[in-house]
């Protein structure tokens, strides 16, 4: 996956044009782009959108951002939409592992009594939306078998440290953004799952999400999320892993395996060592599983 695309469920015409979209997921948003007053709307356009478009055969991957733990709406929101069986609820404003398990039991539960298959739901965490999520995100990792992404954002804790914007006068995110989406990519990494980058909100600048996505790929992010459809084609391009790229991992493999017992070889006069071959084998893998997932001609 490397576009997630957020749609807000009381929109059947942003829903129909997030399928054509090309994004690999769609987020099918219950909670901030939905008012109070559509919430029991947006619940039911969910639902039927959802089983309708899980019957397609190049469909994205549908994920449904419920509402948080604490509203006290999140049961009325499974309730509706694990029927259809999503492929992943996205729990905004989480506050560490103990939020994880907690959405996990609730999911548990409802595959049961929906005769879905036990484990298939995943669990994707919008885990910087506070700053107690800020500080738990080390406690992620071997929460749930189920959670299997990460994401960072910086509106709502923009609203939780009281900021008058999170941005500087730069343009770019000032340090306490810094330090959450850091710290989220670490807290990835060490739950083994994916690293999802936060939304680019200035959805006409495309240049300037180009390059938002190239510092997301070359910190480890191999996604991002995506609030307009025309973010699409840059997101997916810029976390495709490039010809060029890949040429240079396999070369690199290819020299490990050629030179079996060394630790360290030079590559067109750069050492490259153990670590090196790591980072070219998991792009190599992540290469394939895209290749894999792409619309077969
Ligand atoms: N998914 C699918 N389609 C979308 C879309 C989205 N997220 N955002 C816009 N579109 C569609 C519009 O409906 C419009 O289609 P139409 O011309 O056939 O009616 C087309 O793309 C062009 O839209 P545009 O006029 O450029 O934008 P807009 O002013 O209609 O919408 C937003 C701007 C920000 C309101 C809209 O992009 C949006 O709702 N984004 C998602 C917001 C969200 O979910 N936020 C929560 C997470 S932070
Ligand atoms: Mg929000």
């Amino acid at each position: 996956m490397r576009s997630l695309l957020f749609v807000p469920a009381d929109s059947a015409r942003k829903l129909e044009k997030g399928l054509s979209s090309g994004a690999d997921a769609l987020i099918v948003d219950l909670e901030d782009s939905v008012a109070l007053t559509s919430k029991a709307a947006a619940r039911a356009a969910a639902a039927e959108f959802l089983a309708a478009a899980r019957e397609g055969a190049q469909r994205p991957r549908l994920i449904v951002r419920v509402n948080g733990l604490t509203t006290g709406m999140i049961d009325t929101d499974l309730d509706a939409v694990m029927p259809a069986g999503p492929d992943a609820i996205m729990l905004p404003k989480t506050v560490g592992g103990t939020d994880i398990s907690h959405l996990a039991a609730k999911i548990a539960v409802r595959e049961a009594e929906y005769g879905l298959k036990d484990g298939s739901t995943a669990i994707i965490a919008i885990a910087t939306e506070n700053a107690r999520g800020v500080f738990a995100l080390g406690t992620l990792a071997g929460a749930s078998h189920r959670l299997s992404g990460v994401a960072w954002g910086g509106e709502d804790l923009a609203a939780d440290l009281g900021a008058e914007s999170n941005h500087g006068a730069d343009g770019f995110y000032t340090d306490p953004y810094r330090l959450a989406r850091g710290l989220a990519l670490l807290a990835a990494a060490a739950a083994e799952v994916d690293a999802i980058d936060s939304v680019y909100t200035d959805f006409r600048d495309l240049d300037g999400l180009a390059s938002e996505c190239r510092d997301a790929r070359r910190d480890g992010f191999v996604a991002k999320m995506a609030i307009h459809p025309a973010q699409v084609p840059v997101i997916n391009e810029a976390f495709t892993p490039s010809a060029d790229a890949v040429a240079h991992a396999r070369e690199i493999v290819e020299a490990f395996s050629a030179n079996p017992s060394a630790g360290v070889v030079g590559i067109r006069g750069r050492m490259i060592d153990r670590p090196h071959l790591r980072q070219a084998e998991r792009l190599l893998a992540r290469a394939a599983s895209l290749a894999a997932a792409a619309p077969q001609p």
